[in-house]
């Protein structure tokens, strides 16, 4: 017999069925079959693809958690108001992407989707809840929300806490079972207290006490946004060093290798690349640069936005030493980017650096052809204004026939992989590789003939 509703120990919500509110509540669902959780989305079509097996985002392992709960204690929906109204905690993982208009252009946090969010609670509640906020927003939110929400005229307390989500793209399942920790923050009210607890109920269906973090409300917002800058910090440090590398003889994999043992430096995140991409990274560290500004602590802002500057130093290298290395000029001449997305194992292509460096190529007058399993219908997307001109390819065999060039822009497990002698074979001479995540045997790859640009290491041409 189906459970009704009112059957379940608590009923959770969850606004915005993306990429962080579908799989958070899928295994919230999976995890705990006494909750109902019921997830809304204004995108009537992405909430259809969540009732399908055909589900809206590529995230490994993804649909067995959802088949698991579907239907049983996991709901996908479209009646935002239905499950604000019914729901005793409500998750809120709308997107808060960078502003693009007016004060703090650029680099504060759009808040529009949250406030949206908020007048909504309040018009269609009729009974207290837990508001948790699963978006990476600016520290005081919480604070802002919180006057929101509780001038409403109806005598409804809200109680406004931090539940930041650390899931990486392409891992989110992993990170979800097995979370190094779970951050909860609230305020050290009786209410609040109150409400931390229940969050942390939730949790311990399945992960260690010991795991959940518990603080103030404000440094759970803050320590979302410095997670984030710090591992990109990673990556701009070592990209930076792949830079001095290529001047100096030094292997940035070697390099890279010889730090991370350090245990205090530790080995991850130390993968030069072409540079970092991904809906949040930027975004975070920019809104984190804009908090600074607005205290006043210029030079705390400029030390974090030099970590954007040297990601985006690095993809320009990257073309550069593309059209340099080609005899200056890539003028029609045919070109293979294989992988589009921002990573390997998801079908995301937000901040990917292979928009910047396709556009780049394009200006340069180059016949692009983009290559990738997950991420082609982005990138039709996201090079619209170009789509006629470009081919899509998902082999990389048919992709590189007659190609003069290769650029590895995602570390896709199948491209270390593929037959280099029958693409050798097939290709424009002299054939060019530029490896733009380390990923290739280079050697090899020059053996066979290729001229092979890897990040950070001295070149193999054959002139
Ligand atoms: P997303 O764009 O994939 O999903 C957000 C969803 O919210 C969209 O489907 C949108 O239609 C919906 N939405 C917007 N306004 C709404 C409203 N008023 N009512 C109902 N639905 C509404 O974004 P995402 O990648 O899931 O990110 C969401 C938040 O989580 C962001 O703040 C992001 O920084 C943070 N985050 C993302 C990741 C990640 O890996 N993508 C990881 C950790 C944290
Ligand atoms: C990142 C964080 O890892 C998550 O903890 C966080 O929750 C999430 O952002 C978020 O807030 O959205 P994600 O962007 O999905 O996750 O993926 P990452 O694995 O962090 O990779 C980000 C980018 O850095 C990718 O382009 C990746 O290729 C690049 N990268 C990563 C490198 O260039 N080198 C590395 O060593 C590691």
């Amino acid at each position: 017999m189906l459970l009704q509703k009112q059957d379940f120990k608590k009923r959770i919500g969850c606004i915005g069925a993306g990429y962080v509110g579908g799989p958070t509540m899928a295994v919230i669902a999976a995890q705990c079959p006494d909750y109902s959780v019921t997830v809304v989305d204004i995108n009537e079509k992405r909430i259809a693809a969540w009732n399908t097996d055909n589900l809206p985002i590529y995230e490994p392992g993804l649909l067995d958690v959802v088949k698991k709960a579907r239907g049983r204690n996991l709901f996908f929906s479209t009646d935002v108001n239905a499950a604000i109204r019914e729901s005793d905690v409500l998750f809120v993982s709308v997107n808060t992407p960078t502003k693009t208009f007016g004060e703090g252009a650029g680099k504060a946090a759009d808040l529009q989707y949250w406030e949206e969010t908020a007048r909504n609670i309040i018009k269609a509640s009729n009974s207290d809840k837990i508001i948790v906020e699963k978006s990476t927003l600016p520290v005081r939110t919480a604070d802002a929300m919180d006057r929101i929400l509780n001038a409403n005229d109806k005598g409804i307390h809200f109680e406004v806490l931090s539940n930041p989500e650390f899931l990486a793209e392409g891992t989110a399942i992993e990170d979800l079972l097995h979370p190094e920790r779970v951050l909860v923050g609230s305020r050290e009210t009786e209410t609040g207290l109150k409400a931390r607890r229940e969050i942390v109920d939730i949790y311990t269906n399945w992960v260690d006490r010991s795991k959940i973090i518990t603080s103030n409300v404000w440094s759970a917002e803050l320590s979302k946004l410095v997670a984030n800058a710090f591992l990109a910090q990673r990556i701009s440090s070592i990209n930076s060093i792949s830079a001095l590398c290529e001047k100096t003889e030094a292997d940035v994999g070697e390099v890279s290798y010889a730090i991370g043992t350090d245990k205090r430096i530790g080995s991850k995140f130390l993968n030069p690349s072409v540079g970092f991409g991904g809906s949040c990274f930027k975004k975070d560290i920019l809104n984190l640069v804009y908090i600074c500004e607005h205290y006043g602590l210029h030079e705390v802002a400029s030390y974090w936005e030099s970590v954007v500057r040297m990601n985006d130093y690095q993809i320009r290298r990257f073309v550069l030493t593309m059209v340099q290395s080609m005899f200056s000029t890539v003028s029609r001449k045919r070109i293979v980017l294989l992988g589009f997305a921002f990573k390997a194992d998801t079908g995301d292509t937000r901040e990917s650096p292979a928009i910047y460096v396709a556009k780049k190529l394009m200006d340069e007058q180059a016949r692009l052809v983009i290559s990738d399993p997950q991420a082609l219908d982005n990138a039709r997307h996201d090079l619209r204004e170009h789509a006629a001109k470009i081919e899509f390819e998902k082999d990389p065999y048919k992709a590189s026939r007659g190609a003069h060039a290769l650029a590895v822009m995602t570390e896709w497990k199948e491209y270390k992989d593929l037959d280099f002698e029958k693409i050798f074979a097939a290709m424009e001479k002299p054939a060019f590789v530029f490896d733009g995540r380390n990923i290739l045997d280079h050697r090899r790859l020059f053996e066979i003939g290729f001229n092979v640009y890897p990040i950070g290491k001295p070149p193999m041409s054959h002139f």
